[in-house]
């Protein structure tokens, strides 16, 4: 049996479900939100320890603004809250941090949290934590593809390697314009647990389907 070249992963999430684990528990979405992001710490903490080379998570669409007000002020608030809070423990277990996506449309305090969490950890070289707020492929290719249509331009635009193993938790199997040019050999798995609910048994169950896997990248896996 062939087995899986031993470099480190890289590892993206679609962390859906929040809203719903809140509903089913008669909670206002928010606190479900709440819940996502202290999932969120969890699964860093196991990527670190399973040796996850890159772990990008959807923390926000571009298409999330239709969401009220409310909602997005308190996903905004989260998310800065979560960049301030955790940007020095982060570097301290030598996990860098970049956000993918616009910034233009972000309150002025989430930007400054994006900057100082960036800076903080620009010297890192463990797990490279990517976090897409206010992100959109489709956009992000068509501003690579602006800026030079290589391969090698637009990898560098997207300044990504691919992505290994695609996992969307909350039971939809679709891509929802996440990642769509990294992903293009991906393994996906989808999973009905919802995002508050997935935790590191979980994500090294994942870990462990995909490296049962084998890739063949459109070649024929069992040449030798
Ligand atoms: C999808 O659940 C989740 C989001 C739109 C937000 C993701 C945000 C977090 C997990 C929290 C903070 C993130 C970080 C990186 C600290 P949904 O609201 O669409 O759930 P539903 O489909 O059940 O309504």
């Amino acid at each position: 049996m062939q087995t899986n070249p031993p470099h480190k992963l890289h590892v993206a999430i679609i962390m859906d479900g929040n809203g719903r684990w809140a509903e089913a528990r008669g909670l206002p979405r928010p606190i479900g939100h709440q819940a996502g992001a202290d999932a969120v710490r969890a699964i860093v903490r196991s990527a670190i320890e399973n040796d996850v080379g890159a772990l990008t998570l959807y923390a926000f669409s571009t298409y999330n603004w239709r969401r009220s007000d409310a909602e997005v002020a308190g996903l905004m608030a989260l998310l800065r809250h979560f960049l301030l809070v955790e940007a020095r423990q982060l570097r301290d277990t030598n996990v860098r941090i970049s956000i993918l996506g616009r910034r233009d449309r972000l309150p002025l305090g989430l930007v400054k949290a994006i900057a100082t969490a960036e800076r903080t950890t620009a010297a890192c070289s463990g797990l490279h934590l990517r976090i897409a707020i206010d992100y959109s492929a489709r956009e992000a290719i068509l501003a690579a593809a602006a800026a030079g249509l290589t391969p090698e331009a637009l990898a560098a635009q997207l300044g990504t390697e691919d992505v290994d193993l695609l996992i969307r938790t909350g039971g939809d199997r679709r891509l929802s314009d996440f990642l769509l040019w990294e992903c293009a050999y991906a393994e996906l798995l989808f999973t009905e647990v919802k995002w508050p609910d997935f935790g590191p048994p979980q994500f090294e169950a994942a870990l462990a389907d995909y490296a049962r896997r084998t890739r063949s990248f459109g070649g024929v896996a069992d040449a030798a």
